[in-house]
């Protein structure tokens, strides 16, 4: 048996022709920049949200770039960023001129925390930029009430964690502006790039609704200096279909992640992912186990025809890009050990259950 990471199913069965048929439909209205499916996606995925101004934009890091942008913040600002993330998050921080300063994550949550964030202010902090990462919403309520207290805009990389939800609310609506991505393999994910900012603030939203139209008010008016970076009307035509299956596919994504507990608890060393609380939920964009014998796991499995991959092998402080910072080894070690144990297993909607039982056996086998 071979064993994607990833791949498109038609999962739930039917989908795909949907897609297919949303394509179409929008190819033949011909309104491909900025059409009306945009704003109705906007809306739609607002209310999903339980109540939010949404601005589709390019990709996920134009929605980051964009949201720090609508918060003013840039040259001479600091903004605290998570130590074991994805790339972009610290590149937005770096694009609009802000100093990005690392905060260690929680050893079990692996999300950024008000304790480690709170040693790390200085009179230059404007923001705290958590992510809700492989898609487990951050114990909010802490990290708010410091921004609260420094006056300190919270902005969310909510890119992996898609109708996430903290208390019950959905990820995206706690900060001040907030950023999702649309790339195809995301919970929620069109047919190539795509993004959005999302906001409770309407006059934050009008400003965004300019700024990545170049800054257009009326036609050929501008009103500020902006940006190209919009959603394509084709893929806010593919991300309605799919925005309407995306409870259907986290619940999966849930099911198979229940599953791989289930199986895999007490097997080898495995730490498996931990939900710290009942306050945050999680919707398994990655299902990540911990083993000091990762590397070692991951070639047996490629061997078996079981792919895997890491996120992240190399945490950005360590990262020649951002030598600059001048952090050095040891600095982080919650980051650095996370980037040498861990491993993300597969798991997608449409992930069948004598696959799952092969990845189990061949985990198993490694430990025996
Ligand atoms: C946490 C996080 N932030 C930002 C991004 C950037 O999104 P995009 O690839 O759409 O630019 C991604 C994913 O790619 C991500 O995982």
């Amino acid at each position: 048996m071979h064993v994607p990471f990833f791949t498109f199913r038609d999962f739930p069965a039917g989908l795909e022709a949907q897609v297919e048929a949303a394509l179409v439909q929008e190819w033949r209205k011909k309104q491909f920049i900025l059409g009306p499916t945009v704003s109705q996606f906007e809306q739609e995925f607002g209310q999903y949200l339980g109540g939010a101004e949404v601005v589709g934009v390019g990709n996920g890091y134009d929605a980051l770039v964009l949201s720090l942008k609508a918060l003013g913040i840039g040259l001479g600002h600091e903004v605290i960023v998570p130590s074991n993330g994805y790339i972009a998050t610290i590149n937005a921080v770096q694009q609009v001129g802000a100093k990005p300063v690392f905060a260690e994550p929680d050893a079990q949550s692996y999300n950024l925390t008000a304790a480690t964030v709170a040693p790390l202010l200085t009179p230059q902090t404007k923001a705290v930029l958590p992510i809700h990462l492989y898609g487990q919403s951050c114990e909010l309520d802490p990290l708010l009430q410091l921004c609260r207290e420094h006056h300190l805009h919270l902005v969310e990389d909510c890119a992996q964690a898609h109708g996430a939800r903290y208390k019950g609310q959905m990820v995206g609506t706690f900060g001040a502006v907030n950023a999702f991505s649309f790339y195809p393999t995301k919970n929620l994910g069109a047919l190539g790039d795509g993004g959005a900012v999302v906001t409770q603030d309407a006059a934050v939203a009008t400003w965004l609704r300019r700024h990545h139209n170049y800054g257009q008010s009326r036609r050929y008016q501008y009103a500020q200096v902006g940006v190209n970076s919009r959603l394509d009307s084709i893929q806010a035509a593919v991300l309605r279909v799919k925005l309407s299956y995306l409870e259907t596919l986290n619940t999966e994504r849930q099911r198979l992640a229940r599953q791989y507990h289930q199986l895999l608890y007490g097997v080898g060393d495995l730490v498996l992912p931990t939900v710290t609380s009942s306050a945050t939920g999680h919707v398994y964009h990655l299902y990540v186990v911990r083993t000091q014998h990762r590397d070692a796991l991951q070639q047996y499995l490629a061997q078996q025809n079981v792919q895997t991959l890491v996120h992240y092998p190399v945490p950005p402080h360590y990262q020649p890009a951002y030598r600059p910072l001048g952090y050095q080894k040891g600095d982080l070690p919650v980051a650095e050990a996370l980037a040498a144990t861990s491993l993300s297993l597969p798991l997608f909607p449409g992930f069948t259950e004598p696959e799952q039982a092969y990845v189990v056996e061949q985990i198993k086998r490694f430990f025996s």
